[in-house]
């Protein structure tokens, strides 16, 4: 793999002092989204929200604190084609949202696990924050397009990704197989009949002017360069 300007930019925030990427108000609340970090609060609020959501995610398996921590200094800040940023509301951590698997041929990016805290409300939040999210990868990350797959059953998610413009490519039959650990959803590789098919993934794109679409007058400020 190429050392990309993607890539040179994820590991421009990893390395700068203050980690922070995005701020805005949102209906008198102060929100930032600010690189992951190690400590003990994020590890346990990440395991949390990961078991209550296991059923939206491609692979399951046993989920604790020690892998939490192995993931974050691991498959994150170790991994130059990742970035997973934390989403603060007032200053209290209520989720994640996140980037990675860069494609040169096409200068794209997925969208990657993007969740709340299931215990915060705040009507509109995620929609606006996955817009200036989107908005980010799209100027700072000069993507062309960006890729995101997600469950066919996902039907709020799938709501939200809907008003920030993204276009339903395909909708693929997977199928469960077992990991070392536990298990993965992938494309069924049978030609199975369609009564025998469990779930499907949506396959999703979005390019720039279809987000821009639906932005509306959206305020943020950008804190990395
Ligand atoms: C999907 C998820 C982020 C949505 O969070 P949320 O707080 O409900 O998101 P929002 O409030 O922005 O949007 C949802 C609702 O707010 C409403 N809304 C949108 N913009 C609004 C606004 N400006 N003002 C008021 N309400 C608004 C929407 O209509 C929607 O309501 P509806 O579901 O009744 O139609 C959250 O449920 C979650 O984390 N789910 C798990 C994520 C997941 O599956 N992750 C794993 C795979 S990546």
């Amino acid at each position: 793999m190429s050392i990309s300007y993607y890539h040179t930019q994820l590991q421009k925030i990893k390395n700068s002092d203050n980690k922070d990427l995005l701020k805005m108000h949102y209906e008198e609340h102060d929100v930032f989204l600010k690189l992951i970090d190690e400590s003990e609060e994020t590890i346990t609020l990440l395991t949390k929200w990961r078991k209550q959501y296991r059923n939206n995610f491609g692979s399951d398996f046993t989920i604790d604190e020690n892998k939490t921590k192995k993931w974050i200094k691991e498959q994150v800040l170790s991994n130059i084609d990742k970035i997973v940023f934390l989403i603060y509301v007032d200053n209290q951590k209520i989720g994640i949202i996140s980037t990675s698997e860069y494609d040169e041929d096409t200068n794209s990016a997925i969208l990657d696990t993007m969740m709340k805290d299931p215990k915060f409300e705040l009507p509109g939040l995620m929609t606006t924050i996955e817009k200036i999210y989107l908005k980010w990868m799209f100027d700072g990350l000069k993507l062309e397009k960006i890729r995101g797959v997600l469950f066919s059953d996902n039907l709020k998610m799938m709501k939200i990704h809907t008003k920030c413009g993204w276009r339903l490519l395909d909708v693929v039959p997977i199928e469960q197989t077992k990991t070392k650990d536990g298990i993965k959803w992938e494309k069924s590789t049978l030609k199975k009949p369609k009564k025998d098919i469990e779930r499907y993934y949506n396959i999703i794109e979005l390019v720039r002017e279809d987000l821009m679409k639906n932005f509306n007058d959206i305020q943020c400020e950008v804190l990395c360069d």
